[in-house]
């Protein structure tokens, strides 16, 4: 079927398989590679991307349902001026690995919309989704503070 939606402020149609992934069509068809897949079944949020601001993992995500939407994807994020999200997370150390990172920051960036002034406790809920093996946490949490001018915790 085709398949037409905004990806980043672009139009684009695709053909594809009802069923064929979100996340592959971002990757493979429109090579927009910052979505990356880590579990593969909803769990680990590497895959997170927005569709009409509400962030979703794209790899449960069938193309079908995302005729007429507009998606983002990190690629999207701070195009064109540096998101501040982007920059706290580089000034404070919250930019681990290219696995995780992108979607941690688009669960930030949607955070930073979605709640005017959010507590310490609303940004980890807003994250919870976005797992890492590796490192930890309280680095992206400061980032996402230190983007809304708060002073790392
Ligand atoms: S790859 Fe989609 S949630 Fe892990
Ligand atoms: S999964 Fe990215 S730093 Fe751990």
């Amino acid at each position: 079927m085709k398949v037409q939606f905004t990806c980043n402020g672009q139009p684009v149609e695709v053909e594809a398989a009802p069923t064929a992934r979100l996340l592959d069509v971002l990757r493979e068809d429109l090579r927009h590679t910052g979505t990356k897949e880590g579990c593969g079944e909803g769990e680990c949020g590497a895959c997170t991307v927005r569709i009409d601001g509400k962030t979703v993992m794209s790899c449960l995500v069938p193309i079908f349902q995302v005729h007429g939407t507009a998606v983002q994807t990190i690629e999207g994020l701070g195009a064109e001026v540096v998101h501040p999200v982007q920059a706290a997370m580089l000034a404070y150390g919250g930019a681990q690995c290219g696995i995780c990172t992108p979607g941690l920051c688009l669960s930030a960036a949607a955070c930073l919309e979605e709640v005017s002034h959010p507590s310490r406790e609303q940004i980890r809920l807003a994250l919870a989704g976005n797992l890492c093996r590796c490192t930890g946490y309280q680095k992206v949490v400061d980032a996402v503070a230190a983007a809304l001018g708060q002073e790392p915790g």
